[in-house]
């Protein structure tokens, strides 16, 4: 699986995005160390605290599945309809999220209509609060 490809994975999974409020959707494309690629999209809902977005999606059906050694995740988003953004940024709660299970070198692949930027987490979530700081003996060290 290279980079080409798991964004090709972010863009299709983005097709079956659900965002009938912000009419905005995104798709994630998350490649684990078995090999396995676990999508995501966005899921409204009409309380819209219930939504949640594409990254986590694909976070927890891996998590939840036995899969926590990630490798790198795509993401691209953009108006309903439309292709997708150029640079697509992550949110900061799935930048949070990445970090419960990943290094600072974890890649990122923000990719756009056809092309991607590779970014690592530490530079998204510069200075950021890992389970190491709290113990290190217990979250992504176990
Ligand atoms: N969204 C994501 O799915 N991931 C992000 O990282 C940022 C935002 C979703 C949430 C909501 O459904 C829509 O995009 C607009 O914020």
């Amino acid at each position: 699986m290279d980079d080409r490809e798991l964004c090709e994975m972010a863009r299709q999974a983005r097709s079956r995005a659900y965002a009938p409020y912000s009419g905005y959707t995104v798709g994630a494309a998350l490649l684990c160390a078995s090999g396995r690629v676990y999508t995501g999209c966005n899921i409204e809902n009409a309380a819209f605290s219930p939504s949640v977005c594409a990254e986590r999606v694909a976070v927890f059906k891996a998590v939840s599945e036995g899969n926590k050694d990630f490798l790198k995740i795509a993401v691209c988003g953009g108006r309903s309809g439309q292709a997708p953004a150029e640079s697509f940024p992550p949110c900061g709660v799935c930048r949070q999220v990445l970090a419960e299970f990943c290094k600072k070198d974890f890649v990122i692949l923000l990719a756009g209509p056809d092309s991607f930027e590779k970014k690592s987490l530490e530079q998204l979530l510069p200075l950021g609060f890992s389970p190491d700081d709290v113990d290190g003996s217990k979250g992504k060290t176990e």
